[in-house]
């Protein structure tokens, strides 16, 4: 019997019908040309709208920030116009729903870039071993290795804020519930975050006030334009990933934990590394962050429904995201519910093509009661 993981839950000024959070998922099926949620992914998000609430699946706040073709924006109106119909559906179903701020900084390339230009980081140096997706200009769709990034001079960081306010502004216009700034999985704010990708000598790298300083001024400009209360932060501390190796990953992440406590952000979601390969996260760590944040805590990777529920009734964290289940399983919370069988994954369809692996899988067949 789950005690908790089906409860509703405060967060910010909103009510979640329960604790089973859909975890961003990209899934590289944005409308062409131009990178705009379309019919399908209307269709993908409503069917998932029983969840406590959706994150979207990370979403560019610019073209410089794409390091993934077929990935969606929220630059231009019309991806913000796209967006919208996604929420409305959202919504009409109860549903909440968040959309993740994303900037990839050097996991990119020269062919995703406005005029073949270089991508950018704190510092140019490669992600050794990562991969980006390209389209070819013969049309050919492939993984690539990521490029050299140029280093982004001091006097361009407040333009990289404000891509961020810029697409805050048009996801509250879009009418998402929450904006989650992602600060996770190696892209951009995790370079700047990072001990290793992070070699500045500004105001922006050195000490580890330092790297997370854009951090917090990212955060601080999607605040002035939506409210604490609608904003949530992604992390992911120890992700091994995208050649990050961050020696303060810890005290980094706590150190961030009581500032977005000082600024009331409404979540901090925790992606974990162990599903990839990383460590686990200690208790010690876990109990660390739960005192440093006073917001509600999200937990997530490779979770099972009975797992997340222990999680949350020893208090550990509030709520749980689930990700390849949710891929699979669009009635997921039903499922957990009745403790009725998932549906598997099939990794061949997560990035690209169209509904087939997206839009029909299975779902319970409801009786009436
Ligand atoms: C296909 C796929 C796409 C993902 N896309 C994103 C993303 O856009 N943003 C993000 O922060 N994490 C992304 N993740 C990581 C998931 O949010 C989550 O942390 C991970 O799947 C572990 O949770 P799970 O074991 O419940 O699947 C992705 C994972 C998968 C499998």
């Amino acid at each position: 019997m789950l005690k908790k993981l089906l409860t509703p839950l405060k967060m910010g000024n909103t009510t979640l019908p329960n604790r089973v959070i859909m975890a961003p998922l990209t899934r590289s099926r944005a409308g062409q040309p131009g990178d705009i949620p379309n019919a399908l992914n209307v269709e993908y998000y409503t069917q998932r709208a029983s969840a406590g609430m959706i994150v979207t699946e990370a979403t560019q706040v610019s073209r410089q920030g794409q390091g993934y073709a077929l990935t969606p924006g929220i630059y231009t109106d019309a991806q913000e116009a796209g967006w919208k119909k996604v929420v409305q559906a959202v919504h009409a179903q109860y549903g909440h729903i968040a959309l993740q701020l994303w900037h990839v900084g050097r996991i990119s390339h020269s062919l995703l870039q406005e005029n073949g230009a270089a991508p950018v980081a704190p510092s140019a140096l490669i992600a050794k071993d990562a991969q980006c997706f390209v389209i070819q200009p013969d049309g050919t769709a492939e993984n690539v290795p990521t490029e050299t990034p140029r280093a982004l001079a001091t006097e361009e960081l407040p333009g990289i804020v404000e891509q961020y306010r810029q697409a805050a502004v048009r996801g509250q216009r879009a009418g998402f519930d929450f904006l989650e700034v992602h600060a996770a999985n190696g892209y951009l704010l995790q370079q700047f975050l990072s001990t290793n990708s992070n070699q500045r000598t500004d105001a922006y790298g050195g000490s580890l006030e330092n790297r997370a300083r854009l951090t917090l001024e990212v955060l601080d400009a999607v605040i002035e334009k939506v409210g604490a209360k609608q904003v949530g932060v992604r992390l992911s501390p120890h992700f091994m990933g995208m050649d990050i190796a961050d020696s303060e990953a810890e005290a980094s992440a706590l150190y961030l934990a009581k500032a977005f406590t000082e600024r009331g952000i409404a979540y901090l979601h925790i992606a974990e590394p162990d599903w990839i390969g990383g460590p686990e996260l200690t208790a010690v760590f876990r109990a660390q962050i739960r005192a440093a944040f006073n917001g509600v805590l999200i937990f997530c990777g490779g979770y099972t429904a009975d797992e997340a529920d222990a999680l949350i009734d020893q208090g550990t964290g509030d709520a749980v995201a689930f990700g390849r289940a949710f891929i699979a399983n669009a009635d997921l919370v039903e499922r957990f519910r009745q403790g009725a069988a998932l549906n598997t994954p099939d990794r061949t369809t997560f990035y690209g093509g169209g509904a087939h692996g997206y839009t029909d899988y299975p779902v319970l067949d409801l009786q009436p009661a």
